[in-house]
């Protein structure tokens, strides 16, 4: 299905029709992956609208644009307040997933130009429900072992959300759906677990968390982050260490983490089932603290909802 259109999309500065919101072909990022990109989630909270975690999505934005060296014409609030316009001025009172993106623009032609092209930034967001949907939620999905590796950490750096990194996870989730699984999971250039094609990777061995480190090619996940504070709260063990491949295998229960996939259990891996072949109770209590967040029966102590002001006038839109 295409992506359902909103009517406005915020582009460099303002709010422009849907279809407005165009780039040239000759775009540097179209050419060469230059692009760093956020995907992030609004929820419909009791106190209304909320976009979770807004600022550290808008952190690791900035950060990526650092690390590939794009210079960022706006500050990290004026990036926050377009968030907040697009769901105010496109009424997504029932929450919504939103990208902003970064982009090398339309400039001169070659990898490294002598003048830097343009950067362009768009915010867009629309209504967007379950990544794997209702039923994986509860019963998990079946994953394989990729036989694509993530890439090198001398290569592209996996901490960056850039662009050209989705050239990696394609390969991994298109063999996985080609093969009849749900996802892929990729290893590092070592051999050790790393993660899914979109998605963080957590295990569960005699009721410690275990999750890959950030050196196993992992992209640092927020959603990773607030699976690992949520279980520290409940008095949790969590490792962040180097897995064997085979710890898939073995372990009690298996789920991906990321903010299309929320929290997904894991009930087979390479035909093998992951535990009793079902969700496990802490991935169930992970869950249901997670989604509490959202339902008010999670208490949000460290105010990772930002509550959007439908009302706001759309007058505040241009920076
Ligand atoms: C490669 C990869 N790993 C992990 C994640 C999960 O990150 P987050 O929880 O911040 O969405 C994503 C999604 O953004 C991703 O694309």
């Amino acid at each position: 299905m295409p992506i359902p259109a909103t009517k406005f999309i915020w582009f460099n500065g303002k709010l422009v029709p849907w279809e407005k919101a165009t780039v040239h072909v000759l775009s540097h990022a179209i050419h060469y992956g230059s692009s760093v990109f956020e995907g992030v989630r609004a929820y419909q909270t009791p106190g209304g609208v909320a976009i979770f975690r807004l600022r550290d999505h808008t952190q690791r934005l900035f950060d990526s644009a650092k690390i590939y060296r794009i210079a960022m014409p706006f500050s990290p609030e004026q990036i926050n307040d377009a968030c907040r316009q697009v769901i105010a001025a496109n009424a997504l009172s029932r929450g919504a997933y939103l990208r902003p993106i970064v982009f090398r623009g339309y400039g001169e032609i070659g990898v490294t130009p002598r003048q830097d092209p343009p950067t362009d930034v768009a915010v867009a967001a629309w209504e967007w429900g379950k990544y794997l949907g209702h039923e994986e939620e509860a019963h998990g999905v079946d994953a394989c072992v990729s036989s694509w590796s993530r890439m090198a950490p001398n290569t592209l750096p996996a901490l960056a959300k850039a662009g050209g990194n989705y050239l990696s996870s394609q390969l991994i989730g298109a063999e996985a759906r080609r093969l009849g699984f749900a996802e892929g999971i990729a290893l590092a250039t070592d051999g050790t677990l790393s993660e899914g094609s979109g998605e963080n990777l957590f295990l569960v061995k005699d009721g410690v968390l275990l999750t890959p480190e950030l050196a196993h090619s992992v992209l640092g996940g927020i959603t990773r982050d607030t699976v690992i504070r949520l279980a520290h709260e409940r008095g949790m063990e969590v490792k962040e260490c180097a897995l064997p491949r085979e710890m898939l295998y073995l372990a009690d229960e298996a789920f991906f983490t990321g903010t299309a996939v929320e929290i997904t259990p894991i009930r087979s891996v390479d035909r093998l089932p992951v535990g009793q072949g079902k969700r496990g109770p802490i991935t169930e209590a992970l869950q249901n603290a997670f989604f509490g967040l959202f339902s008010g029966k999670t208490a949000d102590k460290w105010g990772w909802l930002d509550h959007v002001d439908m009302a706001a006038p759309r007058s505040a839109a241009s920076a």
